[in-house]
């Protein structure tokens, strides 16, 4: 079963879908490629927001989008609610962590800031796993690796027991239009999903229908052709087993 782990489709709550419109296209083009399961997860800023006022708004949306499926007929669609939850300092021991993991799960979808990682950081990660007891899932690990001049960190927090959740986005324009931080950034997705120990998601990172769309099969397109379907299959299987953990 592919699941698409991260994509910001529910309306009017981010940067992503503004409204039902937006979502259904959205929605509409998942489906097209074959995705029926789907966690939302829209942006979660600690600094800006509270933890209740987001999950009621998350709520609503969600209805509203429901309500505009059914009346569309749309095809049965699997939803999760999630966030995708950026790091503030102090996270390893936040009370709130909780409500905002995946839906039904212990699964928390966590957004890295976009700069040189620090020890902070590290302890905190690991005060989400060994204290919290949650399962991090690093948001499209392939955008922090140009931040880290020094390795140290990032290679203490792979290290630990996270999932790394990459873009699917990241493996395509391998044409002459990917630039070289993009091509960068492929080459190191394809060299983590090359080493069998990392646990890998996909997710398509969606906004919208124009720059940054559902892109889940072509992305799946080219890990089959460089790295095989057995990983792909590997990546599947995860995900399912995780949604389902109780
Ligand atoms: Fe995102």
């Amino acid at each position: 079963m592919m699941i698409d782990f991260h994509c910001h489709i529910l309306q009017g709550i981010d940067d992503g879908s503004h409204d039902t419109e937006e979502s259904l296209a959205l929605i509409q083009e998942e489906n097209k490629q074959g995705i029926q399961t789907i966690i939302l997860t829209p942006h979660f800023y600690a600094h800006r927001d509270r933890v209740d006022h987001f999950l009621t708004k998350r709520e609503e949306r969600y209805l509203a989008l429901q309500s505009a499926m059914k009346e569309h007929h749309m095809e049965t669609t699997t939803f999760y609610f999630g966030a995708e939850v950026y790091y503030f300092g102090g996270i390893g021991k936040a009370e709130m962590v909780e409500k905002l993991c995946i839906q039904g799960t212990d699964l928390l979808l966590l957004e890295m800031p976009f700069c040189q990682w620090t020890r902070e950081m590290l302890d905190d990660i690991r005060g989400l796993i060994r204290t919290q007891k949650v399962t991090v899932i690093l948001a499209h690990i392939e955008r922090y690796f140009s931040f880290q001049k020094d390795k140290g960190i990032m290679n203490q927090i792979l290290d630990l027991p996270v999932i790394l959740q990459m873009n699917a986005g990241s493996f395509l324009a391998g044409s002459k239009f990917m630039d070289f931080e993009g091509k960068k950034k492929r080459r190191k997705c394809l060299e983590l999903l090359d080493e069998p120990d990392y646990h890998i998601l996909l997710g398509s990172d969606a906004h919208n229908m124009h720059a940054r769309k559902p892109n889940l099969a072509a992305g799946r397109a080219v890990i089959a052709e460089k790295i095989g379907t057995d990983r792909l299959l590997e990546i599947d299987s995860l995900g399912e087993r995780i949604l389902c953990r109780d």
